[in-house]
């Protein structure tokens, strides 16, 4: 069901230094950052040359990183992104057995304009995962 690893998404506390950092010391090409109000984010694009990199800064005062940040103050991985072909078909069929979607269900817009359902975390392996319609 699953495909490529659209992205990987970092939580860090410090957006700037995270983006000097990839741009660097590791050589990545690093877009400008962008607010995302609707998701309470400031994020950074790194484009690697078979997926990408979201640096996650919290925007606003209740960001769902927020909390993630407070545990893990030098930052860390928050979630992974997967691209399906059909997200409602991939959301029933993880229902069906027995995994839960978060919020109310219905895909959201997500970061690159595609619909995405977020995935507990206790269900895969202790990672929140994303799925993307691609
Ligand atoms: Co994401």
């Amino acid at each position: 069901m699953i495909g490529r690893l659209n992205h990987v998404a970092i939580a860090v506390s410090d957006l700037d230094q995270a983006a000097t950092t990839y741009r660097d010391a590791l050589g990545a090409t690093v877009s400008e950052a962008v607010d995302q109000p609707d998701h309470g984010v400031r994020v950074v694009f790194v484009e690697l040359p078979n997926t990408k990199i979201e640096l996650l800064q919290p925007l606003g005062t209740d960001s769902p990183i927020a909390g993630f940040l407070e545990k893990n103050p030098s930052g860390g991985i928050h979630h992974v992104c997967y691209e399906v072909e059909d997200i409602l078909a991939a959301r029933d069929r993880l229902k069906e057995t027995g995994h839960r979607v978060l919020g109310d269900g219905e895909p959201k817009t997500g970061a690159h304009g595609k619909p995405v359902l977020f995935l507990h975390p206790k269900d895969f392996c202790g990672t929140l995962t994303e799925l993307e319609e691609a």
